[in-house]
This record gives C-alpha cells, sequence and structure tokens, in this order.
C-alpha cells in the first residue's frame, strides 16, 4: 500500500472508492453529500457507526472526535471493509489541521490491512494499492504539504517495523527458533545500516551468562545472543533496549498446563519488539545511539533441563536459587541487562512478556511500566499515551524485597507469596540493576498485549507489536 498526498479537493481526485470520516452528530456537515442514501440507511453519525455506499463508491464513518487515536481505528476499520472489495485506490481528506493525523490515518490503515497469511494455502490475494490523502480540510483549516509528508513517511516507518515484529511473534516456535531470530537481526544489520554481534553457548559461557545459559540447556535450539548497534549522527543520548527471547516458553520441569503452554511462541514478542524499535529508528534517523540486546532461548524438558533446587550464578557474580523454572525470562534477562550496563548507557529499557501477574493487574491491552525512578516512569507513561498505546505504571515499595529472600543463595527467583508477581518480577530485575543506574532503568511487561488471541481495534489476532510507538516515542521526546 503506498500513500500520497495531493492538494486537490477530495471531489477533484480520481480514485476507486472515497473514504470520508464523520464527527459523531455532525450530520449536516458539507462532506456529506449523500444526504438521501444515508437517511434510507438510517445514518445517525453515531460513534462507530458505518454507512457503505457501493454505488456511490464511498463509505462514511463516524467517529468519536478527531484525536489520532480516533483517526486510526476509522482508518484501520475503513481499510478491513474496503479491501475485501475490488478496488485498488482510495482517497480521504485532512482532519483537523494536524499533520499528526496524515501519521495516524497511515498508521491505521497499515497496521489494520495486516494479516498473518504465511502458512495458509488461500491467501487473501486482494488489498488496496493506493490511499491518496487530499489537503483538503473537514473543518476550515490549512495544512502545510511538506510536514504532512513528513508526518506520512514517519507513519509508514513505524506501522511496518510493528508488522515486521508481529510476523517474527507470530511465527511458530519451530520456524523461529533463536538462531532464526539472530539471523532476522543479522539481515536487518545489512539492510538498515547497523552493527551486529551474536553470541552462541562458548560467547554466553565466556561472558559467564549462567542463568541465561541454565535456561536455554534443555532445548535441541541453541540460545543466541544478539546485540545490534543504531549510531545516529550526532547522537544525543545513548540508551539500551533489552528484550526478552523465548522463543518457546514450555515452563521447562515446572511445565504449563497445556492450556497455559498454547500461544507461548508468544514469549518472543519482547525481543522482537526490541528488533521493531531498532528498525523505527534507524529509518527515522534519530540523533541516539542506540543498543538493541536480545536474549534468544527456548525453555524446555530434557535430561539436562536446569531445575528446582540448582543455583544458579549471573553474570555479575549473583547467587539465584531456582524455585521454578516457569520464572525463566527474568534470569535470562539478568544476564542481557548485565551486559547492557557494560556500555553505559544512559537509559536502560528492558521490554518482556514476563508475568501472568501482569495481565492479571492490567488486562490483556495494557502493559506495565516499572522502575526506580518517578520522572522516567511517568515519562514513558505520557509517551505511550500519546503514541495510541495503553500503558499503567506499578510501582514498587519496601516491603517486596523480603519476598524474593532465598535460604541458600542470594536470592530466590520466585516470590515466596502468590500475589502482586508483576511487581516482584520486576524488583527481581531491579536485582541486576547498579546502583549508578537505578534512576536510568525502566521494566515494561507486555505480557498482557504483546498476543491477544482476539482482534482489538486495528490490532489482528495474535501479535499486536506493543511498545513500538511507546518507545519510539518515548525516545523521540527524550531527545
Ligand atoms: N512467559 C511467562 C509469562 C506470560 C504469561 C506471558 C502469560 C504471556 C502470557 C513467564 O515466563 C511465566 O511463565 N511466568 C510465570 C511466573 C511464575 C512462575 C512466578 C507466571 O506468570 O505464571
Ligand atoms: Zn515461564
Ligand atoms: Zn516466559
Amino acid at each position: 500500500m503506498i500513500f500520497e498526498i495531493d492538494s486537490k479537493n477530495l471531489e477533484e481526485i480520481e480514485a476507486d472508492y472515497s473514504i470520508v470520516f464523520i464527527k459523531k452528530g455532525s450530520k449536516e456537515h458539507r462532506w456529506i453529500s449523500h444526504k438521501d442514501e444515508l437517511e434510507l440507511l438510517k445514518f445517525e453519525a453515531e460513534a462507530d457507526e458505518v454507512a457503505n455506499l457501493f454505488e456511490k463508491r464511498r463509505i462514511y464513518i463516524a467517529t468519536r472526535s478527531f484525536d489520532h487515536e480516533d483517526i486510526r481505528l476509522a482508518s484501520a476499520k475503513a481499510i478491513k471493509i474496503l479491501k475485501k472489495l475490488n478496488i485498488k485506490t482510495l482517497k480521504i481528506g485532512s482532519y483537523t489541521g494536524d499533520a499528526i493525523n496524515f501519521r495516524a490515518i497511515c498508521e491505521g490503515m497499515i497496521l489494520g490491512d495486516y494479516e498473518f497469511d504465511r502458512y495458509k494455502n488461500k491467501k487473501n490475494s486482494k488489498t488496496i494499492e493506493k490511499v491518496i490523502i487530499s489537503l483538503e480540510e473537514y473543518d476550515v483549516g490549512e495544512i502545510d504539504k511538506d510536514s504532512a509528508l513528513a508526518s506520512l513517511k514517519e507513519g509508514e516507518i513505524i506501522a511496518n517495523s510493528i508488522n515486521f515484529t508481529r510476523d517474527i511473534v507470530n511465527t511458530p516456535p519451530d520456524d523461529a527458533t533463536p538462531i532464526k531470530i539472530a539471523e532476522i537481526a543479522q539481515n536487518l544489520a545489512t539492510s538498515n545500516n547497523l552493527e551486529c554481534k551474536i553470541g552462541d553457548e562458548k560467547f554466553l559461557e565466556e561472558q559467564k551468562m549462567g542463568a541465561f545459559l541454565a535456561v536455554s540447556r534443555a532445548s535441541v535450539h541453541p540460545p543466541r545472543f544478539i546485540h545490534l548497534t543504531y549510531k545516529g549522527e550526532n547522537p544525543k543520548i545513548k540508551v539500551a533496549l533489552v528484550g526478552k527471547g523465548l522463543t518457546y516458553d514450555s515452563g521447562g520441569l515446572s511445565l504449563k498446563p497445556s492450556e497455559y503452554m498454547a500461544t507461548m511462541k508468544a514469549d518472543k514478542g519482547g525481543a522482537c519488539t526490541v528488533l521493531g524499535i531498532i528498525k523505527a529508528i534507524s529509518e527515522l534517523g534519530l540523533p541516539i545511539e542506540l543498543h538493541a540486546i536480545v536474549g534468544a532461548a527456548e525453555n524446555m524438558i530434557g535430561g539436562n533441563a536446569y531445575k528446582p533446587d540448582d543455583v544458579l550464578v549471573a553474570k555479575n557474580g549473583k547467587t539465584i536459587e531456582v524455585k521454578n523454572t516457569d520464572a525463566e525470562g527474568r534470569l535470562v534477562l539478568a544476564d542481557c541487562l548485565c551486559y547492557a550496563q557494560e556500555l553505559n548507557p544512559d537509559y536502560i529499557i528492558d521490554i518482556a512478556t514476563l508475568t501472568g501477574a501482569c495481565v492479571v493487574a492490567l488486562g490483556e491491552y495494557t502493559f506495565g511500566i516499572m522502575g526506580h525512578s518517578k520522572e522516567l516512569k511517568n515519562s514513558m507513561f505520557e509517551a505511550s499515551n500519546c503514541s495510541g498505546e495503553l500503558s499503567n505504571e506499578l510501582h514498587f515499595n519496601r516491603y517486596l524485597e523480603k519476598l524474593l529472600k532465598s535460604e541458600i543463595a542470594d536470592m530466590s527467583n520466585i516470590s515466596n507469596t502468590r500475589y502482586g508477581g508483576a511487581l516482584s518480577a520486576g524488583l527481581f530485575l531491579s536485582n541486576f540493576i547498579e546502583e549508578k543506574n537505578r534512576d536510568r532503568w525502566l521494566h515494561l511487561d507486555i505480557a498482557g498485549p504483546a498476543f491477544v488471541e482476539k482482534e482489538w481495534g486495528y490490532n489482528p489476532y495474535g501479535a499486536s507489536g506493543v511498545g513500538i510507538r511507546s518507545v519510539v516515542e518515548w525516545l523521540r521526546v527524550t531527545i
């Protein structure tokens, strides 16, 4: 799907079909040129109402507002309906004098158009080829073409990066192995001019990543450590992103019941989001030094599996008593966080499908933000709001630390209570953050929204690519 901007009025542009958004209740707007037909259909312009006038080649969609998120949702809805028709080109007008809405239209359409059909013999081949956005305004206003074009380009980069991430997360575990994830990272590095370092088990041993190694040990698919670097021109900040890349989480010897095991191919969601972010930032060309660090492994069972009662030694020398092998993500992340800090970044952000408890706490659409710095947590919350993603802050407290106490090691890998598991997992990670980095670190638990088994908004069944828009926005406002 390609996007074009045209200075002609909407009516003058040639296209197979036109889309008109109507602000809720505005039945008399000048853009409603088919009053009789809409009356026949009893179109009341109530929020989310759709009137598709096939004969007039026009679809009307009523929106709650023209906020970016409502425009994004309406654009996705339009594309989902229109892609089923035998048409190739679409036209749409501009909304509320704000160039960011060009980005929202583009994001909504690319995200709404996404389907994961690689494994289907019968593919849905129809797709819209071109979308022309007229500079004609719904309200009286004027938009500068250059800023509209720039906004559109950003939308394309971000939405395509999200679909890149969705594709990897959706790929089944026997095809998206740690080696395959490393290959994808290597290809991304080649196409986007990034530095790329891939480490195998030998590298993990040299790095003394005893926790990461233990998790990966029972799989026939060997682990991979991945480190991509993007150096923008005159970088203003250095940021390290760390992603949990469990290509499958069976739970290990603390085996998951089968209904919880299904969908655990998505336990690589954090890693794929980190790759999507470095793809987007390198294409946006932002002045940042960005490191994308991924721990890719498979948590399986076998005679050589790590087990409850084992004591592991992490890269920083801290010892961990394993009480549950299903709390594996934090073990992989612990070693990767130690590595990330050796780069002396200004900020460290880990992204992980870490706990079912976070899904219980915040629901399946919202990710959790944890960390020690109020300002940092808040800036991520604001950035995610602004980007259209849903997040909420979960605050640590002084009573949590004792929940991770072990009688024989520096800490246990699970809490000794069944409550508040998202926070205790976050606090476990905090044990691997050096004192000087306390206020530079954020942990994002995306276990809820990374993979949802039903469509929501512009997200299809399956992987959403959550986290990319929030972190890209956060980086943009932080530089
Ligand atoms: N990968 C899971 C967390 C998860 C759950 C992600 C649901 C997405 C959806 C993680 O490794 C895990 O199994 N966590 C355990 C921790 C427990 C053993 C302390 C959990 O959440 O049950
Ligand atoms: Zn697990
Ligand atoms: Zn996991």
